[in-house]
């Protein structure tokens, strides 16, 4: 399949019921950098990235990779190439080795190349010392390491993470940083936060979500001095959990 260059929403919304959750998104990805999606709790971050990753099908809108819409037919072959890891993510009720390798073993990754992909992940990771440590015996900061070492291993081409540091303290959230930022340099990552300084430290390019709404996007100058007064107000951190961690 042809590398990825573009991937773009139009007009994408998402209803739950009486709820809409996402209201007419447009938005353009190019295939490296990392794209922050911010906002406060309930903004719709989360649907956003479930709808990028191929998880979950927009109510109205069209989703297009490389100029070529997403069809029903197009989207179990491209989700292969996504992975999106979870807040809360659950680890499967094993060890840390098994965990990282489990992605591999399903896709028959020669063995070699698996122990060799498995070891560099771990070691970038802080991992290395764990992998018979049983993921139940973690911390959190730990378990979330082995759930982006997961998804590293299995080397997609775009990497999708829900506030993957919300709720760790500064080493882990330093660790997983640079490896958002290693990624980048060669493909895409699309991650969302509700931290302004995170956002600073990380974004090549912004969103702002607030109630379903894209209310602005370009570089991270657009929280230095805002003109939307929902972005102002959630940058001083009186809207969400702006200045609460990092
Ligand atoms: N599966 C669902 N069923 C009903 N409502 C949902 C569902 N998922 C999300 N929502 C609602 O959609 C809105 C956006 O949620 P979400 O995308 O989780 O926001 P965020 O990740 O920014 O906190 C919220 O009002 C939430 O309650
Ligand atoms: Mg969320």
């Amino acid at each position: 399949m042809v590398a990825l260059k573009m991937i773009e929403l139009k007009g994408v919304s998402k209803k739950f019921d009486g709820i809409v959750a996402l209201k007419n998104i447009d938005l353009k990805l190019n295939s490296n950098g990392v794209y922050v999606i911010i906002g406060p709790s309930g903004a719709g971050k989360t649907t956003l990235l479930k709808i990028l990753a191929l998880l979950s099908k927009p109510t109205e809108g069209h989703i297009y990779y490389n100029d070529v819409e997403v069809d029903d037919k197009a989207i179990s072959p491209l989700r292969r190439r996504f992975t999106m890891v979870f807040q809360n993510t659950v680890l499967f009720n094993t060890t840390v080795y098994e965990n990282i390798a489990y992605g591999l073993k399903i896709r028959n990754l020669l063995k070699d190349e698996a122990v060799k992909r498995i070891r560099d992940v771990m070691e970038r990771l802080g991992l290395n010392g764990l992998e018979k440590r049983h993921v139940s015996k973690l911390s959190v900061g730990q378990q979330q390491r082995v759930s982006l070492a997961r998804a590293l291993v299995i080397e997609p081409d775009i990497l999708i993470l829900d506030e993957p540091t919300a709720n760790l303290d500064p080493e882990n959230t330093a660790v997983i940083e640079e490896e958002v930022l290693e990624f980048s340099k060669t493909k895409t990552v699309v991650m969302s936060t509700h931290n302004v300084r995170q956002t600073f430290r990380l974004a090549d390019r912004v969103a702002f979500l607030y109630g379903g709404l894209l209310i602005d996007q370009g570089k991270t100058s657009i929280l230095d001095d805002p003109v939307d007064e929902r972005v102002q107000r959630f940058v001083r951190g009186e809207t969400g959990y702006a200045l609460n961690h990092g």
